[in-house]
């Protein structure tokens, strides 16, 4: 069969699952896959491509069946014990290296439920600083820590194991930390697309009865872990969060601004010390 009837052929799945799907068992870039659209499969590929769709088809996402995910043109390793990294969090990122700056400097950073290293990842190849990435779960880390040295920063990320700031022996405090903790309330877990329910860790989604619970913790504990001057920013998913979170930060003195992201939602609180 040729790789162009099996894109035809696929009435399921969208067309990006589907040159995903193709091109990760056929170990060419979506670019090789399109100009080489009028090659035949052989049989055992053939069969590894529809093993592929079927699992796509019964819901697995994408990223999980090839095992990697690009973010801010990085390709992060991706396993069922992380988040897959969304789009929407690169405004995060973003707003960070305006503020770091990508000069090679020695801002010292914290990314605080880091799950692939995503964020981190990314802050400490592009702005040269060294980062602090931590998260609750030790499955995560190792994620982590494997994108690090693949990325080429693992000189600068050091990974640490830590409810929340309980296990950061730090002082005297980070002039820079980041945040993409959970999120989603109760009342909205029945609303998450079924793919995210059924395959994403829960520990990485579910922020409590009010959805904004873990980020209620983290801000009780952040004066203290955050040099006077510093700026914090998190990653938030609605405008009541913005309302809520938002009051919290400037509950302990900080001056907030909201980012929103290409839907218009808001997205990222940027509180500055
Ligand atoms: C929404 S995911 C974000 C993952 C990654 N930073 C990203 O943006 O793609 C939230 C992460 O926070 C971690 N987490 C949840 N509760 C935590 C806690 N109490 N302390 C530290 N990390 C926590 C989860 O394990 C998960 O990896």
């Amino acid at each position: 069969m040729r790789i162009r009837q099996i894109l035809a052929g696929e009435k399921g799945l969208s067309r990006t699952d589907v040159i995903g799907a193709v091109s990760f068992v056929c170990k060419m870039t979506k670019e090789e896959l399109l100009r080489d659209i009028d090659s035949r499969l052989d049989e055992a590929t053939l069969n590894a491509v529809k093993d592929c769709l079927g699992e796509r088809r019964a819901g697995k996402p994408l990223a999980y069946i090839t095992g990697v995910k690009e973010f801010f043109s990085e390709s992060f390793f991706v396993s069922p014990d992380v988040l897959i990294p969304r789009p929407e969090t690169e405004i995060l990122v973003e707003e960070a290296l305006k503020i770091i700056g990508t000069g090679g400097n020695r801002v010292s950073v914290l990314d605080m439920g880091t799950g692939s290293g995503a964020i981190g990842i990314i802050v400490a190849k592009h702005a040269g600083s060294s980062v602090v990435c931590v998260d609750i779960s030790a499955a995560a880390l190792r994620v982590a820590s494997k994108n690090a040295r693949s990325i080429g920063v693992a000189g600068r990320t050091r990974f640490v194991c830590s409810d929340l700031f309980g296990a950061i022996k730090e002082g005297p405090g980070f002039d820079v930390i980041l945040a993409n903790l959970p999120y989603v309330a109760a009342s909205e877990w029945e609303d998450l697309m079924a793919d995210v329910r059924q395959y994403e860790p829960r520990g990485a989604l579910y922020g409590g009865q009010r959805g904004v619970e873990v980020y209620e913790r983290f801000v009780r504990d952040l004066p203290g872990r955050m040099k006077s001057g510093g700026h914090v920013l998190l990653e938030i998913g609605s405008s009541a969060q913005a309302e809520e979170i938002g009051g919290m930060l400037k509950g302990i003195g900080l001056t907030v601004n909201v980012k929103k992201d290409y839907s218009g939602t808001e997205r990222v609180l940027v509180g500055h010390g």
